[in-house]
């Protein structure tokens, strides 16, 4: 007999697919070319059962849902105080793109902003390998699979992305950034250009939902004080200026990226992932949201 939740995600599926609105992201050229069609659920459950619907094995780019992810390294690589020194957890209520740092010391108000999450990379310790090649190998271990680069998203990111390199040399006359920061910006590109799929996104919010431990594997990878720090940014700016009615609405942390992907977690039960890429005004997945919000509301998962 077929699941009820997986019988429920059909209809879901099919209830959003009515929804045409939203375009995919243009301003990274490679990112426009994807096909406005494709559309995927998958949940996982922090006990390691998952549950998947339409086009939930279609890798596209982890984009911004990347930021919480190196966060959490970051702190577990540096510690608390150091990390804080460098990036604040305010919400900033502005764009994904935005200059958005504090006067004076040039600090980005959270780790989900690219000026927030250029900082989060270029504190994690990088392995012999380097930099990437370590943030690369952690993000496996969150999916429970060898996850491996997008080339051409990579190369169409870095051939347009003169705001991120912009953001990246303020943080360096700031000091935030104590080395050169095109190679970090390079870093941050490549951890966005990272392929996933819904499926492999919904076992990486599990892993967050399961206090730092992969549920399929058993790889711990994040301590409980940074899973419980990484989520509550989550839960403040995951959804950058769309956060306040995201929280009212959907009442879970989550996170959000360009590529079409959105992560929320219902902290010691379910990592949910939904892949469609026409975006909303703020950045965000269209059929992703109200997909998230119909989950929160008919399972009673906002708990915020
Ligand atoms: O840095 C950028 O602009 C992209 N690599 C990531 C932005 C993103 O995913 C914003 N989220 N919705």
């Amino acid at each position: 007999m077929k699941s009820p939740i997986l019988s429920y995600l059909e209809y879901l599926h099919a209830e959003g697919k009515q929804n045409t609105a939203g375009a995919p992201a243009a301003y990274i050229p490679e990112l426009g070319r994807v096909s406005p069609e494709l559309f995927g659920i998958s949940l996982a459950t922090a006990d390691g059962y998952t549950y998947e619907v339409g086009d939930a094995r279609h890798p596209f780019t982890i984009q911004s849902i990347s930021k919480p992810f190196s966060y959490g390294i970051a702190l577990m690589d540096q510690g608390f105080d150091a990390v804080d020194r460098k990036v604040d957890v305010e919400p900033s209520g502005e764009a994904f793109n935005e200059i958005s740092l504090t006067a004076g010391s040039g600090r980005p108000r959270n780790p989900m902003i690219n000026a927030g999450a250029i900082v989060s990379t270029s504190l994690v310790l990088p392995e012999a390998a380097g930099r990437y090649e370590r943030i690369r190998a952690a993000y496996s271990g969150f999916a429970g699979r060898d996850l491996s680069l997008s080339q051409e998203v990579f190369e169409s990111e870095q051939s347009s992305g003169y705001r991120n390199l912009a953001l990246g040399y303020l943080l360096r006359s700031f000091g935030i950034i104590e080395e050169d920061p095109s190679p970090i910006v390079e870093d941050y590109f490549k951890q966005c250009s990272l392929e996933v799929t819904c499926h492999d996104l919904s076992i990486m919010a599990a892993t967050l939902a399961n206090n730092g431990v992969n549920p399929i594997s058993g790889e711990r990878l994040l301590t409980d004080d940074v899973v419980e720090r990484v989520l509550s940014v989550m839960g403040t700016s995951g959804m950058y200026d769309g956060a306040g009615n995201w929280i009212t609405h959907v009442g879970m942390p989550a996170k959000s990226g360009v590529g079409g992907g959105i992560i929320a977690v219902l902290p010691g039960q379910i990592g949910v992932a939904v892949f469609s890429p026409p975006l909303d005004e703020h950045g965000n997945s269209v059929r992703g949201v109200e997909v998230c919000r119909r989950l929160s509301q008919d399972l009673q998962m906002h708990f915020v």
